[in-house]
């Protein structure tokens, strides 16, 4: 019988800070799959080869479990009893889970009214201690660090290192998959930590000479929450997004350095290229993402209509992180309502226009 997948700490762990005697605290994330598009590639250009990392198919329905399992795993290693984090949602969601496959307690703080309902029920399923702040996810980070800086709680916001550690793997399955680095990587940027892992990953297998390239790095950020793309903080952010409702994210610094580093680009998309994008990804593609998954879609569009890819020929991978049903809510509001039928097979086959 072929080895069952261990999960990515396991998996990848001569990559990462773990000993034999550290515990793999996992739900068996990673091994997510790299799918390549068949309708949409093609509005990118001719020579164009996208590929969807689908982290929606994650043990709590996003990317954020890889790093989850490795902050659990260092955390238990390290005696702790208790995780806490601030979040928009799913960092609060993979919290929740792996604390509780630990068999330790998790606090979570949320922006009170500002978390998709999938989410926040992940949360509350998984028994975490959930408070919902009165404040946005800046303010809720700031409080985080100041309880874990005076008490004995451990912090699994992505300044934990050991966060984007785990989160590098992602990098790490693409080339595996591809053989080779992509050209291109696109993805939502919120509080900066994935891109900042991916680029840790990339340049890791590069390094090591697994892969002889890295890809350019392209972060989108929503209009209404673009700090990185405005350079300065921003005070009152607003997306529909609310995954990445981020006015000063935490791993900003080394999010410039990996898109300086990679000769990448960081843009911003509004909301109703966001909605648009999400919209193509389910109803096009087949592939059902939550709104802030699809910035990397509408991102890449807006480069193709600059003539950002044209005439090459490139592979692009394009993180989708995390699941269309974490936001029930918007998918139901943006689609049409089921239509009424009787129980009548006449009349259905009718409506149908099959009869
Ligand atoms: N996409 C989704 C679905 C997210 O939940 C997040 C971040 C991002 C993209 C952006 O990633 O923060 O590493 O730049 N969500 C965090 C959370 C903030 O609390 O769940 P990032």
């Amino acid at each position: 019988m072929a080895r069952a997948w261990p999960g990515v700490v396991e998996h990848y762990a001569e990559w990462l800070p773990v000993t034999g005697v550290t515990p793999r605290i996992t739900l068996l994330e990673g091994n997510t799959p790299l799918i390549r598009s068949e309708h949409l590639a093609q509005r990118l250009g001719d020579g164009v080869a996208l590929y969807f990392k689908y982290e929606g198919v994650n043990p709590t329905c996003s990317f954020k479990d890889r790093g989850m399992t490795m902050a659990l795993s260092k955390a238990v290693e390290e005696g702790a009893k208790v995780t806490i984090c601030a979040s928009t949602g799913n960092t609060s969601a993979a919290a929740a889970a792996y604390s509780t496959r630990a068999g330790i307690e998790s606090v979570v703080l949320l922006p009170d009214g500002y978390v998709a309902l999938g989410k926040l029920a992940q949360a509350l399923a998984y028994g975490a201690r959930t408070l919902a702040i009165d404040g946005d996810f800046d303010d809720c980070l700031a409080l985080v660090k100041a309880i874990a800086e005076s008490y004995p709680v451990a912090l699994v916001n992505s300044l934990n290192p050991y966060r984007l550690q785990g989160q590098k793997t992602a990098a790490f399955e693409i080339c595996d998959r591809l053989e080779r680095a992509p050209d291109f990587h696109a993805l939502p940027v919120g509080n900066a930590g994935n891109i900042t892992s991916y680029w840790m990953g990339y340049t890791e297998y590069h390094e090591a000479g697994v892969v002889d390239a890295r890809p350019a790095m392209l972060g989108f950020q929503a209009e209404g929450a673009c700090p990185i793309v405005a350079g300065e903080v921003c005070e009152r952010p607003e997306t529909v997004a609310t995954a990445i409702r981020i006015g000063n994210p935490a791993r900003w610094q080394e999010a410039a350095t990996a898109l300086d580093e990679s000769g990448g680009r960081i843009e911003a998309v509004t909301d109703e290229e966001i909605l648009e994008a999400y919209r193509e990804l389910s109803g096009e593609e087949g592939i059902f993402c939550e709104p802030a998954s699809a910035a990397s879609w509408a991102g890449l569009k807006k480069l193709a209509a600059e003539g950002f890819f044209e005439g090459e020929e490139c592979t692009i991978a394009a993180t989708l992180t995390g699941h269309g049903l974490k936001d029930p809510d918007r998918a139901v509001e943006m689609a049409e309502e089921p239509e009424k039928a009787p129980n009548d097979l006449e009349t259905v086959a009718k409506m149908l226009g099959l009869a």
